[in-house]
């Protein structure tokens, strides 16, 4: 088991994993808009899309961006989103691995928080994330949509 950054050849696998994230997704756009929204991805050093790897196979994911920030002593904070193990994975620990990751991660560029959000209602899942070190309680979020 080892967990890097995606590399810019890995797009196709990493769109494969995606699939295992939301059953039902709105459509891609056309492959030059996905290619140009990965190169813009890989190339934001603020940005960084975490695999883990079995047997040199993609199987899980997660995106962390760094948010520059002026207050809490100019330190930044972090969002966690996109995670996902493919299917045929899930149950052995490759979550919670990556989660763990993701947050020394954030310590190291000396974050005052990482924040993730999850819309799944799923008790499993939010036992998942509240054992990876977050707490649901701490805020509240609140969700703001373009108008339809
Ligand atoms: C949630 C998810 C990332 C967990 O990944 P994982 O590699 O199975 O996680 P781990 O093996 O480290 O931890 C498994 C824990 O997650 C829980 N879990 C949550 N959803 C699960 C699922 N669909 N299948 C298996 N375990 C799941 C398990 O109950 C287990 O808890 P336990 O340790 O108390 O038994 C994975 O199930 C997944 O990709 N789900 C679909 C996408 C999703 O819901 N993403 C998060 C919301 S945005």
């Amino acid at each position: 088991m080892d967990i890097r950054d995606v590399e810019a050849g890995e797009l196709d696998a990493l769109l494969a994993l995606y699939e295992h994230l939301h059953p039902i997704d709105q459509p891609l756009p056309a492959r030059h808009r996905v290619e140009a929204v990965w190169q813009a991805i890989i190339g934001n050093p603020a940005h960084h899309c975490f695999g883990l790897y079995c047997d040199a196979q993609l199987v899980a994911s997660c995106s962390i961006n760094l948010v520059a920030n002026l207050t809490r002593g100019c330190r930044p904070f972090a969002f966690i989103e996109n995670v996902v193990t493919h299917s045929d994975y899930r149950g052995r620990g490759y979550g919670h691995a990556l989660l763990a990751h993701a947050q020394t991660f954030a310590w190291g560029q000396d974050c005052y928080k990482v924040m993730l959000m999850t819309s799944s209602k799923d008790p499993a899942t939010l036992r998942f994330y509240e054992a990876a070190g977050f707490d649901r309680h701490d805020k509240q979020a609140f969700i703001a949509k373009p108008p339809a």
